[in-house]
C-alpha cells in the first residue's frame, strides 16, 4: 500500500494554549518502502503513527491510502472519511502496530497474545501454529510462549509485541521504537527479522527510532522537528 499524508496538521491544547505538534505535513511513501522516522522526544513521532493508523485524527489534512502504487489517479481511501467500523476493519487487516509501550494483554500468554490478531482476522487456521513458531524462533523467544507478559523482560515483551504486530501479514507496519529496549546485538537481530519480513510480505514499514544504526538501514530517513518533516540523507 502506498501512503500519502496531505497537509496534515495536529495541535494539542496545553495549559489553555494551542501547541502545534504537526504543521502542514506532506509526504508520499511508496509500497514496500522502509522509512525511518527520527526526531527529538516530544516531536510528534507517535502522534504521526497514530494518525496513520486511524487511532487518532488530524485537525486538518488527510491520510490517503492507495491500494495500487501504479498511479495516483487510482482510487484512494481516505482514513478520515472512514466511519468507526471501517477504521476498525482497516486497522485489523491492513495495519500492524508495534506500540512504544508494547500494549500486550496481561491476562493472555505470549502465544495467545500473538494468536489474537489472527482470530480477529479469521485467519487462525491450520497454518497458524507453524507461522507463529517460525516467528518466535526468528525473534529468539520460542521458549517463552506459555509465559504471561509480566514474567518477561522488557526486551522479551518488545519482541512479543513485534510478533503480534506482523503475524497477520499486514500491508503497513508501524513500528514505534521496536528496538528501544534491546541491547545492540538483539536489536540488530530484530532489525534483520523486520527487514526480511518487510520484503517477504511486501510490507511498507515506518519505523520510529533514536538509533542512527537502525535509521541507516532504512530506504529513507524522515526527520520531525518543530512540526516540520524533512528528508535526511540516509
Ligand atoms: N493526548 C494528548 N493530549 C495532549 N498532548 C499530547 C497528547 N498526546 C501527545 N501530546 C503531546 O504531543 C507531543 C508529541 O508527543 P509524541 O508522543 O507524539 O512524541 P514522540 O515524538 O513520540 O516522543 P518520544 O520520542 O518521547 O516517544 C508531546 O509534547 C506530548 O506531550
Ligand atoms: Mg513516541
Amino acid at each position: 500500500m502506498q501512503i500519502k499524508l496531505k497537509n496534515i496538521s495536529k495541535n494539542y491544547l496545553e495549559g489553555g494554549q494551542q501547541h502545534i505538534i504537526l504543521d502542514n505535513i506532506n509526504v508520499m511513501i511508496d509500497k514496500g518502502e522502509v522509512i525511518a522516522l527520527v526526531g527529538p522526544s516530544g516531536s510528534g513521532k507517535t502522534t504521526l503513527l497514530n494518525l496513520l493508523s486511524g487511532i487518532d485524527e488530524p485537525d486538518s489534512g488527510e491520510v490517503l491510502i492507495y491500494d495500487n502504487n501504479a498511479s495516483l489517479s487510482n482510487d484512494s481511501l481516505s482514513i478520515s472519511a472512514m466511519n468507526d467500523e471501517q477504521k476498525t476493519l482497516f486497522r485489523r487487516h491492513s495495519i500492524g502496530f508495534i506500540f512504544q509501550f508494547f500494549n500486550l494483554i496481561p491476562t493472555l500468554t505470549v502465544l495467545e497474545n500473538i494468536q489474537f490478531p489472527l482470530e480477529l482476522c479469521d485467519k487462525l487456521d491450520k497454518t497458524a501454529a507453524g507461522k507463529i513458531s517460525n516467528l518466535l524462533q526468528r525473534l529468539s523467544i520460542e521458549n517463552k510462549q506459555h509465559q504471561y507478559p509480566e514474567c518477561l523482560s522488557g526486551g522479551e515483551q518488545q519482541r512479543v509485541a513485534i510478533a503480534r504486530a506482523i503475524i497477520h501479514q499486514p500491508q503497513i507496519l508501524l513500528a514505534d521504537e521496536p528496538t528501544g529496549n534491546l541491547d545492540d546485538e538483539t536489536g540488530q537481530q530484530v532489525m534483520n527479522v523486520l527487514l526480511e519480513l518487510t520484503k517477504e510480505y511486501q510490507m511498507t514499514m515506518l519505523i520510529v527510532t533514536h538509533s542512527q544504526d537502525v535509521a541507516s538501514r532504512a530506504d529513507r530517513i524522515l526527520s520531525l522537528k518543530n512540526g516540520h518533516l524533512v528528508e535526511k540523507a540516509s
